[in-house]
């Protein structure tokens, strides 16, 4: 099967065009690296440098494939709410071509990458996929539209699944290296954490929490666990049904909980400050992964060790291809 993998020069899809690769498919990729890097993309897939914006460049990136996973997006809560119509339009205008393009390919399968943000602050723990969609931020509500522009279009055949992303970390070493989470500006907990200094702690945002210990509490699944995932949706999509499914640990760790974790791993202490709270962060999320576990046979492997020990690793190996 040949797989059409946007965003594949990014974090998440750069290491699934890697496992994509080493479990046998064949693998096109469309990225126009404005956050991504081209030397993260293994050099046996076919690369088309363009935006999913560009309906030539996502009809070239087409050729050949079977199905698509779909990771190409702006992903920064806070980025969303100061620039909402880039939001708008790469995420929902984008999604939108890469839809209209498969229909005349006739590519008939598609897995999106979804997010738990289009939940918003959850009334209830564990989020399960029928909870409220109550996004609370401009990147929330667009993927949240994404999903439902995926729902109408399966009713015209699309085989779909949207996976919902808790908090996603660690890092995968590929047979060319790791490929480490190289975001600039990095906003995400693990990544910051590890490079903390007694010069320039990490922040702690907020210790007021209604929490046990008053730092906010999320759920980390593993980067290759969360692409292991991918291919099981990829495997087991049905024509004319889409189906919304929550990826996590089932789980949750606090700020302060992950901060003594990692110090254990690495064996020395994270230097920390404590901050104000930031904006449009909920106290808590965690997943009910449930139907992740009988729709697709999924459960995560890797603990928060582990995604703290690989991305230690990835971060001080030179990533390459
Ligand atoms: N945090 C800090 N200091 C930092 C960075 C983060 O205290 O320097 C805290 C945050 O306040 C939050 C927790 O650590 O409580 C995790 O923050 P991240 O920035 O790592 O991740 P988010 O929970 O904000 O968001 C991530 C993804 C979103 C996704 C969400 C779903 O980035 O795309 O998980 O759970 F929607």
């Amino acid at each position: 099967m040949r797989v059409l993998v946007t965003g594949g020069a990014g974090y998440i899809g750069s290491t699934a065009v890697a496992i994509l690769l080493e479990r046998g498919y064949e693998v096109n990729v469309l990225d126009d690296c404005s956050t991504g890097h081209a030397d993260a993309v293994s050099a046996q897939a076919k690369f088309v440098n363009g935006s999913i914006l560009d309906i030539g460049a996502v009809s070239n990136a087409l050729k050949g494939c079977d199905a698509v996973i779909h990771f190409a997006a702006k992903s920064l809560v806070g980025e969303s709410v100061e620039k909402p119509d880039l939001y708008e339009d790469v995420n929902v205008n984008g999604t939108r071509i890469l839809l209209a393009e498969m229909a005349k390919a006739g590519v008939r399968k598609l897995v999106f990458s979804s997010t738990a943000a289009t939940y918003g602050e959850p009334e209830v723990i564990p989020i399960t996929e029928d909870s409220l969609n109550k996004p609370t931020s401009p990147y929330g509500t667009t993927k949240l539209a994404v999903d439902q522009m995926i729902t109408a279009e399966s009713k015209s055949g699309l085989a779909a699944i949207s996976l919902r992303y808790f908090n996603v970390a660690g890092a995968f070493e590929s047979k060319s290296g790791w490929l480490a989470e190289r975001h600039d500006p990095e906003t995400h907990l693990i990544p910051n954490l590890l490079r903390a200094t007694a010069q320039k702690p990490l922040k702690v945002f907020g210790n007021d929490w209604p929490t046990k210990d008053g730092t906010c509490i999320r759920d980390y699944v593993h980067v290759v666990d969360l692409i292991d995932a991918h291919i099981l949706a990829l495997e087991n999509l049905e024509v004319s049904n889409h189906k919304i499914i929550n990826l996590g640990s089932g789980g949750g760790y606090s700020v302060t909980e992950v901060i003594d974790g990692a110090a254990k791993v690495i064996g020395r202490e994270i230097p920390a400050e404590l901050a104000s709270r930031r904006s449009g962060d909920p106290a808590v999320l965690i997943a009910d992964i449930s139907k992740a576990k009988s729709l697709l046979g999924w459960s995560p492997k890797r603990n928060i060790e582990d995604m703290v020990g690989d991305t230690w690793k990835s971060q001080n190996a030179s990533t390459g291809n």
